[in-house]
């Protein structure tokens, strides 16, 4: 059976845009597939570390785990929770795997880059995210590993590793994962859905923008995130159109729209063809967004922290059995067993 595997990282609450464009896709898919393939969600927490946490790491992991429930998440016998440092053999595998990886290749991962610039001094681990994040998919063999557009040169590199660590021992110890054009097919996107800030809307919305009106939280009030709809950036050209690159603000809304709704985008748009104030536009979002907030909220708080922890109790079980196996594997090629 096939695996198709992802994780989130759980440094802070995620935003509307993190849920609209990176959770309910993937729980789709886990949705889609978990008849006939494994489903790993795991919660990056090794990840976590390289840079700082808001508020307590603990905390925000069984916190990003109720978000995938409370999003829609079906468990079932196929379909597995975990928490990375609670499976050892991540970080073992990414000991081995550092030894495969190249000091060249891994300086030219593009986030590696982009979070050391300028930096007077960077932890190690901000180089070695790659090499673990490729530890946490080949452990499992995984195929599918869906993912936003800026993680997939992560993803080659943990083909590469793959391929010349069997290589070297002439042995198929790992899966290859799919290229990125088979990730991008499986997905089932052209490219991916980026919500944009709603001050500055050339921009993604970000959780690490400082203005509170650019950005909906998950866990903001309904009415609160109504008014920040309300306050979003539009422009002065008077007609309700798609068209991302001229009305980025307007553009953002009605994806909105759509994706809380659930109503395709063609939909919305036609809808509104026609319209020209931005307002009706605007107090419509407001109410679908507060609307879809409530019912997600009101899900989240009726799962319990020893529901998710029963969950873990189980996933973790599965993790540690299929990893160490995988581990075994390629500590005895290289003489350690
Ligand atoms: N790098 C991912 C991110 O920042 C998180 C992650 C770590 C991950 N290891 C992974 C995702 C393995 C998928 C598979 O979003």
């Amino acid at each position: 059976m096939r695996t198709i595997l992802t994780g989130i990282r759980s440094n802070s609450v995620l935003t509307l845009g993190n849920y609209l464009g990176a959770l309910l896709p993937m729980v789709r898919l886990a949705n889609e597939h978990s008849g006939d393939s494994m489903v790993n969600i795991f919660v990056p927490d090794l990840h976590s570390i390289i840079s700082e946490v808001d508020g307590d790491l603990r905390e925000n992991t069984i916190r990003t785990l109720k978000y995938w429930l409370a999003a829609g998440l079906e468990m079932n016998e196929n379909v597995h929770i975990y928490r990375q440092s609670y499976v050892p053999a991540h970080s073992e595998l990414c000991w081995i795997l550092d030894c495969v990886a190249t000091m060249g290749e891994t300086s030219r991962m593009i986030q590696y880059k982009e979070k050391s610039e300028g930096k007077a001094s960077c932890n190690v681990g901000i180089f070695n995210y790659p090499i673990l994040m490729a530890a946490d998919i080949l452990l499992y063999s995984a195929e599918f590993i869906p993912l936003g557009e800026d993680q997939f040169q992560h993803i080659e590199l943990a083909r590469n590793l793959a391929i010349r660590f069997n290589h070297r021992f002439q042995q198929e110890v790992f899966v290859v994962p799919a290229s990125t054009a088979d990730q991008v097919k499986f997905m089932g996107m052209s490219d991916g859905i980026r919500i944009r800030d709603l001050l500055n809307p050339e921009k993604k919305m970000s959780k690490s923008t400082a203005a509170e009106n650019s950005k909906i939280m998950l866990d903001d009030e309904p009415a609160r995130a109504a008014k920040k709809i309300m306050s979003a950036t539009t422009d002065s050209l008077g007609r309700v159109k798609f068209d991302m690159r001229e009305q980025p603000g307007v553009s953002n809304l009605l994806l909105i729209e759509a994706l809380v709704t659930g109503v395709p985008l063609q939909d919305v748009l036609s809808t509104w063809a026609g319209e020209t104030r931005y307002g009706e536009l605007k107090k419509k979002v407001a109410s679908s967004v507060a609307e879809m907030l409530e019912v997600f909220q009101g899900k989240f708080a009726e799962i319990s922290d020893t529901e998710v922890y029963k969950l873990l109790e189980d996933g973790e079980k599965y993790a540690n059995k299929v990893a160490n196996a995988k581990l075994l594997e390629a500590q005895k090629v290289f003489g350690l067993r």
